[in-house]
């Protein structure tokens, strides 16, 4: 259990107000069991997600003071450009102001109304973006990357046979495109492998469909194919990213997560000029003139250099190793979870760990709000809770595992916020019969869980 030092040095704090149990049990009553309605200062550690919540650098900060604040043709921006077509290789990149935004300016320019599109595993919002562009989203992650326990260096590559299946049996002309998800957020953070990303584009190419790379943790990944596939052990992480490119044709990007920025995304185009017509005939009237993409100049600065901070490889390392090092200390204590652990954070197999509470009273929501009443922490639910109801059936649908997601902000907390965790988990799992499920008083349509009203059930 080795804790990899920080390669910085803190010279701005935060302070954390330390709160008490009973205190505690008040805030979530009074937010209806739902971590989102917390206001944040009643929370000690916050692992609700690693998506803008990083420390920027002071080289960052700095950048924000020679942002250039111009309408149009910015030097801010020519920097961003000039970063991004070196580490990704293609010849438009497009600002926006997150990465959903990229999906919106993107995914109506490639689908056709009930068209597939098929992934390794969507995020939501991608998925939501897919819906509402009129097609049909398709889950096909390799059946490692759904069982927790079992070891795979890449639980989050594509099913590649299951893909060429999928399109033979429902003909090409029924197919929008592939999104490949990398890391793989949703399976737990899994890496995507060099490997499996050439068998997927040559299943594109064959069929003459798309491939568009979800690149919002493009750097974690890139440390994960370093580590794990032999051909790559002494490659560079640019050369990796490059490589990894090479194989898309575009790409959707939030820099809220590896650009370590509090928002920003990009949109990268390899070699289509009639699609960057399209893309930018979006983008003017949802996010603004080409030059700023719904950010200000200061932001595009910042992406430009926390996109080189975020490839860094000594960074990456104790990044990654932070995960590790929460996760080696829940192997420990006999906490399950998605194994190895991923990039962002650790998934708990909350389902293993409540195996009591059915999924409809939602373990992954059940743990996560256990976890604030022992030590102020904040994780979130990624499992039947996160899963909408089916929207045709009006029935609750079972997620594919219960995951309790703690994600880790970069370069944020420390080994010792990180024991506290540890320690609360702990404390909860020893506790873990008296845990109760939740069911749901009120909840929106769509999106439910970030508004969902609870209540502990019995
Ligand atoms: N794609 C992936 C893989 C993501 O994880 C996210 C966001 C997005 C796209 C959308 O980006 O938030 O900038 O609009 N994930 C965050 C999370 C919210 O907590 O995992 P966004």
């Amino acid at each position: 259990m080795k804790y990899i030092a920080e390669p910085f040095k803190i010279k701005m704090v935060e302070p954390l107000r330390l709160t008490t149990p009973e205190y505690r049990r008040q805030a979530i009553q009074q937010a209806h069991y739902n971590g989102f309605a917390l206001p944040a200062a009643d929370v000690y550690i916050d692992l609700q997600t690693d998506s803008g919540t990083g420390a920027m650098s002071d080289a960052q900060w700095a950048g924000l003071m020679v942002g250039d604040e111009s309408y149009s043709g910015g030097r801010s921006y020519f920097r961003l450009m000039a970063v991004a077509q070196d580490i990704f290789g293609y010849q438009y990149n497009q600002p926006v102001h997150q990465g959903r935004a990229a999906e919106k300016v993107v995914f109506p320019t490639l689908t056709q109304p009930g068209q597939y599109w098929l992934s390794n595993t969507f995020f939501d919002t991608t998925r939501g973006h897919v819906g509402l562009a009129g097609g049909r989203p398709v889950d096909l992650v390799c059946p490692e990357g759904l069982d927790t326990g079992a070891y795979a260096d890449f639980k989050g590559n594509m099913d590649v046979a299951a893909l060429r299946d999928f399109i033979v049996q429902h003909g090409v002309e029924s197919i929008a495109g592939i999104v490949m998800t990398i890391t793989n957020n949703t399976v737990g953070g899994q890496p995507v492998s060099v490997a499996n990303m050439r068998q997927v584009s040559q299943v594109a190419r064959e069929f003459g469909l798309p491939l568009l790379i979800d690149a919002a943790r493009f750097a974690e990944n890139a440390l994960f194919v370093k580590q794990r596939e032999p051909e790559f052990a002494q490659a560079s992480l640019r050369h990796i990213t490059k490589e990894m490119f090479s194989y898309g044709d575009l790409f959707t990007m939030s820099a809220k997560k590896d650009a370590i920025v509090s928002m920003g995304g990009l949109v990268g185009v390899r070699d289509n000029p009639e699609l960057v017509e399209r893309i930018k005939a979006n983008v003017i009237p949802f996010e603004g003139y080409l030059t700023y993409g719904g950010l200000a100049g200061r932001d595009l600065e910042a992406i430009a250099i926390g996109l080189e901070e975020g490839l860094d490889e000594d960074y990456l390392r104790y990044r990654i190793g932070q995960s590790q090092y929460l996760a080696d200390r829940l192997e420990a204590d006999g906490v399950p979870f998605q194994s190895p652990v991923g990039g962002h954070g650790v998934f708990v197999d909350a389902g293993r760990l409540l195996p009591h509470i059915p999924w409809q009273q939602f373990p992954g929501h059940a743990l996560a709000i256990e976890l604030y009443l022992e030590a102020g922490v904040r994780a979130c639910d990624i499992g039947s809770l996160l899963m909408d109801r089916d929207p045709v059936t009006g029935q609750p649908q079972r997620a594919p595992a219960e995951f309790t997601r703690l994600a880790i902000p970069r370069r944020v907390y420390t080994q010792a916020h990180l024991d506290v965790v540890a320690d609360a988990l702990a404390a909860v799992k020893d506790r873990a019969d008296s845990v109760p499920g939740y069911e749901i008083v009120w909840e929106p349509k769509v999106l439910r869980h970030f508004t969902a009203r609870l209540r502990p059930v019995g």
